[in-house]
């Protein structure tokens, strides 16, 4: 498999790969790679005869320094994984800070038609001028046909959406499903730094979301609000940040509900210092 550390070369094998009119997608992570990022790596295999994956923790999206620094690096692993899903048709780009940044490592400032200031915009300061800057930059460089993005991180997915349409970026956003464990816990690189009892405690947060989904069949938008809250007032170990339902598309939390709506649950956990989201499609 090959692997790039720099912009320069990878640019090069791009160009080669045009040159011989090769479709190419990109997924961009930022590594200690699970089955949920596998997920995406196949489905733009399916689609694409090049698939370019970088491996990047990006810094100016990380509003917590102590989150930055223990961020798993599993570089190796993450390359060993990646050759069992193909040796030959997957491209890693892990560049350095440096690569990415050139001595300059601060965010653009971005206009996401309010996209960005709720639910992680309002919990996570700069979060998604970080990231908006790095996919940017990961399109410029790599120019794929299609990308691909999770909805695990559903408000990351809609921004990217909006970034492309806003910059005109030629390149097709694909979103994919969220991939979870066999309890339920949606898979994160975060989730291998969970102890034991977390660990234990974390699929609680799907069970939540399962049971809301329920309830939104026949309460309003606040009583099943009300309802999580409460759930989590009375566990021992998991600390609610947020719940709320929210138009899918402007990502709005829900005034009254509209049939002619789709509306997400999203919600954010601490399970002692880390930080867990999930969400869920409610209609
Ligand atoms: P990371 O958290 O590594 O996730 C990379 C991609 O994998 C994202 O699109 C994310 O939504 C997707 N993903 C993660 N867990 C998933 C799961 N359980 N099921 C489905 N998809 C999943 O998201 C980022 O990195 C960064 O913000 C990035 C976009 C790379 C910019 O730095």
């Amino acid at each position: 498999m090959e692997v790039y550390t720099e912009k320069q070369q990878i640019v090069t094998k791009i160009n080669a790969l045009k040159a011989k009119k090769l479709s190419l997608g990109l997924v961009p992570t930022m590594g200690a790679l699970h089955e949920g990022h596998l997920q995406l790596v196949k489905k733009a295999l399916e689609n694409n005869n090049k698939v370019v994956v970088t491996i990047f923790v990006n810094p100016t999206q990380f509003d917590n320094q102590e989150d930055l620094a223990k961020y798993p690096r599993t570089l190796d692993s993450d390359i060993t994984l990646l050759k069992t899903v193909s040796k030959t048709n997957i491209l890693v780009y892990a560049p350095s800070v440096q690569d990415m940044y050139e001595g300059h490592t601060v965010s653009q400032k971005f206009d996401f038609d309010g996209l960005e200031f709720e639910m992680e915009g309002k919990f996570r300061n700069g979060h998604f001028d970080g990231v908006g800057t790095i996919v940017k930059r990961f399109l410029e460089i790599i120019k794929p046909d299609n990308a691909y993005f999770g909805e695990k991180d559903f408000q990351q997915l809609a921004i990217i959406k909006k970034l492309v349409e806003k910059y005109h970026i030629p390149v097709t956003i694909l979103g994919c499903k969220i991939h979870r464990e066999s309890n339920g816990l949606a898979m994160s690189s975060r989730n291998t730094r969970l102890k034991p009892n977390y660990k234990a405690a974390a699929p609680f947060i799907y069970e939540i979301l399962k049971t809301a989904k329920e309830h939104f069949g026949t309460k309003s938008a606040n009583k099943v609000q009300e309802w999580v809250e409460n759930q989590f007032k009375k566990h021992d170990l998991l600390k609610l940040e947020y719940f709320l339902i929210a138009d899918a598309e402007t990502l709005k939390p829900i005034k009254q509900k509209s049939n002619i709506k789709v509306y997400r649950a999203f919600i954010a956990v601490y399970a002692d210092d880390i930080r867990l989201i999930d969400n869920i499609a409610l209609n």
